[in-house]
């Protein structure tokens, strides 16, 4: 239920505006109150006279009137959450590089409630590359998502960008404004998650195609739970999960290095794909080609097991230490291997032949001493969503 729950709607123009009346009329009856502003893109698709009769308020769509009237900054203070729906590609963007050049925009930035954007846009559009670093970075700066939906479209074109329904976004905003359970309040987990860099000379070093989404999805999911989270990353382009300590190395040895510096800790989670070797004599200048010459050998050294090193027994071993197994055949019986070899007490294992390593989705097998869960594929912020409900159980 939403009683006496305050909510700021801001309406940007999509041909799927006309749903926002459908959701605010459900708000209301579940109790909430709802103060729309119109931007100038929305009122080309919904009037203001309709969303004044359906939400019972004056509508606001001018930074001026509105400066007279009740000011930007007693409208961004009002509410419980701001929800923007729909949410145009525009206005993401705007978001993003924290424009105010409108009503709503000014609202945006003053505010201090929790923000949802409900995006609605053609697939193309929601697909490009340029919105989708958008809608990173606004998640990473703790904006919440609802939606989109894949399905038919205005035009004759069917994909990712339909605005919610209006039920499921009510689900949403109900959830969001539901206050959570903090079952890992008082716990400090380590997370280590990204490549490491092994230089071959300054210029030069080895490395994988790891991208740091899955360990960081993990980091965020365990601090929305209320766990002390510190993110030991090598060289990724993810930006820091909010609420999390970061701690950025380059090599496997200073990621050693980082992690036994941030015990005690509750939990740990290998995340990382960390190189198994090293140059073993890393140049201190850059290594010249010389016409003619053989190519000089690289000799490797082997780097130190993070994981096999903090699932050691010791004072300082955390009660769950937990490892991935990037693996390209025989899955599960490698991670079982893995699992006994390193001494961690659960392996999620992933099959690394195809776009898992850098893509959006993952499936895995969750291993631990019970047994296996075979988890159907999922986003990589649902696999880390799950994992760190299912550390909280263990833990509680
Ligand atoms: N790991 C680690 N330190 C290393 C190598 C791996 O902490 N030097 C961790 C990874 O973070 C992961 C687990 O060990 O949690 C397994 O990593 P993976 O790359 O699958 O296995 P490897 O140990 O490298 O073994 P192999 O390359 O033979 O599969």
């Amino acid at each position: 239920m939403l009683s006496g729950r305050k909510i700021l709607l801001i309406v940007s123009g999509s041909v799927a505006a006309y749903k926002v009346l459908e959701f605010t009329r459900l708000a209301r009856k579940a109790g909430a109150s709802v103060t729309a502003i119109l931007t100038a893109g929305g009122a080309r698709f919904v009037t203001k006279e309709a969303l004044a009769a359906i939400t019972g308020q004056a509508v606001h769509d001018d930074l001026w009137a509105a400066e007279a009237d009740i000011g930007h900054i007693r409208l961004a203070r009002l509410p419980d959450l701001v929800l923007v729906a729909p949410a145009s590609a525009d206005l993401l963007a705007k978001m993003t590089h924290g424009l105010a050049d409108d009503l709503a925009t000014c609202v945006l930035l003053a505010t201090r409630a929790p923000i949802m954007v409900a995006p609605a846009m053609n697939p193309a559009m929601w697909e490009n590359p340029a919105t989708q670093a958008n809608i990173a970075t606004l998640r990473a700066r703790g904006i919440m998502l609802a939606g989109p939906e894949v399905g038919a479209m205005a035009e004759p074109e069917s994909g990712p960008g339909r605005l919610i329904e209006p039920a499921a976004l009510l689900a949403t905003v109900e959830a969001a404004l539901t206050p959570t359970a903090q079952p890992l309040k008082g716990r400090h987990v380590l997370v280590t998650s990204g490549p490491t860099h092994e230089p071959i000379d300054p210029v030069r070093y080895i490395a994988n195609r790891s991208s740091g989404k899955q360990g960081h999805a993990i980091a965020a999911a365990l601090a929305a739970l209320g766990a002390r989270v510190t993110l030991v990353s090598g060289p990724v382009a993810q930006p820091d999960p909010k609420g999390v300590t970061v701690r950025r190395v380059e090599s496997a040895r200073d990621m050693l290095a980082a992690c036994e510096a941030a015990l005690p800790a509750d939990v740990a989670i290998c995340a990382a794909a960390v190189a198994d070797w090293r140059s073993a004599a890393a140049a201190d200048q850059k290594m010249k080609k010389i016409a003619g010459e053989v190519p000089p050998p690289i000799a490797l050294a082997l780097n130190p097991d993070i994981l096999a090193t903090l699932s050691a027994t010791g004072p300082h071993r955390p009660k769950l230490v937990v490892g991935f197994a990037a693996e390209t055949e025989k899955l599960e019986e490698h991670a079982r291997a893995k699992r006994r070899k390193k001494g961690c007490d659960w392996i999620v294992a992933n099959d690394v032949s195809g776009d898992v390593m850098g893509g959006a989705e993952n499936t895995v097998l969750l291993i631990t001493p019970k047994g296996t869960e075979a988890w159907p594929r999922m986003k990589k912020e649902d696999v880390a969503a799950k994992l760190a409900a299912r550390i909280a159980e263990a833990l509680a």
